[in-house]
């Protein structure tokens, strides 16, 4: 393949998010990851994976980061996941240093990717990725709203009992508790949601979508939600590498947009071949700036800790 995109971190949202980059034919695929063994041996298994899935694109695993030399995106996964009981934020010290090691040797060695950061607390992972990297604002970006969507976006199918397909759905703000659904931006077939549910059903599947990771946490115990991160996380590398020009809810680093500077948040952002391409600003009710400044005082409040 033409393009080269590595995952950093061999778990479960990085294995996942290799496999799909490879079933779609989008680009070859570096895994890295600390623990020998597990890249080499996932790469290996899915590259034996391709004559049944029908793909060519190449699957490395590694130890060492050379092999990442040249990435046109990287996607860092790196860090430990939730357990039950915990926030995203309880993450934050183990992964802070993992992620600024991470970023300090991947972009060394491609210093014209685009980072796509995965790892939790989402927004205070990119302001160190940022930091780090000393990258342009363009080129860091992180994957909270897409995965957040579209877990809204499956709520309010299974309530409607309708399909997927043609539901959109907006969510703000930082990738945590206080994450800002916005149900009037959110339609099926182009009927907003506010046409087809009550108040009250919007709320609950509102509350759920906020809820959306602790849910699964809760479920799985071992561990938190892969699947659906992993198709968020390639979903935006797809868009930068076939220059989709697609509008996605991200994490971007913002200065005075939505009234809200040097904290990266939630917003909607037209992803392309220079990553963050454009950031959309929509007028906002006063109810809905007003949960948007509450989340991003949280996502301050944690980086300033
Ligand atoms: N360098 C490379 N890989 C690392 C490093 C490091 N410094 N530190 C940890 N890892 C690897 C681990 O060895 C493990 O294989 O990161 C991987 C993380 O995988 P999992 O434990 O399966 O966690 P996962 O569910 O993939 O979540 C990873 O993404 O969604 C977020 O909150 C989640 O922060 C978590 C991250």
């Amino acid at each position: 393949m033409d393009k080269k995109v590595t995952v950093v971190g061999a778990g479960n949202v990085g294995a996942t998010t290799a496999q799909r980059l490879a079933e779609k034919e989008l680009c070859d695929v570096v895994l890295i990851d600390i623990i020998e063994g597990v890249p080499q041996g996932k790469a290996l298994d899915l590259a034996e994976a391709a004559p049944i899935e029908k793909h060519d694109a190449h699957l490395t695993g590694s130890n060492n980061y050379d092999a990442s030399a040249g990435s046109d995106i990287i996607i860092i996964t790196a860090g430990i996941p939730r357990k039950p009981g915990m926030s995203r934020d309880d993450l934050i010290s183990t992964n802070a240093k993992i992620m600024e090691g991470v970023t300090m040797q991947v972009t060394n060695l491609s210093p014209d990717a685009i980072l796509i950061i995965v790892s939790n607390p989402l927004d205070i992972m990119c302001h160190i990725a940022y930091e780090t990297s000393g990258f342009p604002k363009n080129r860091v970006i992180g994957m909270s709203g897409v995965l957040d969507s579209a877990r809204f976006r499956a709520f309010i199918a299974m309530e409607l009992d309708v399909s997927v397909e043609d539901i959109h759905a907006l969510v703000l703000g930082g990738h945590g508790d206080t994450m800002v659904p916005l149900p009037r931006c959110s339609t099926v077939a182009g009927i907003p949601i506010t046409e087809l549910l009550s108040k009250e059903k919007i709320n609950a599947l509102v509350e759920r979508t906020r809820n959306g990771g602790a849910e699964i946490v809760g479920l799985l115990k071992t561990g938190s939600a892969f699947y659906a991160p992993a198709s968020a996380a390639v979903k935006m590398a797809e868009s930068i590498l076939k220059d989709k020009k697609k509008i996605l809810p991200c994490a971007a680093y913002l200065e005075g947009e939505y009234g809200i500077n040097d904290l990266f948040i939630g917003v909607p952002v037209k992803l392309g071949a220079n990553g963050i391409e454009d950031i959309i600003q929509i007028t906002l009710t006063d109810e809905e700036k007003a949960a948007l400044q509450k989340s991003a005082r949280a996502v301050e409040t944690l980086k300033n800790k």
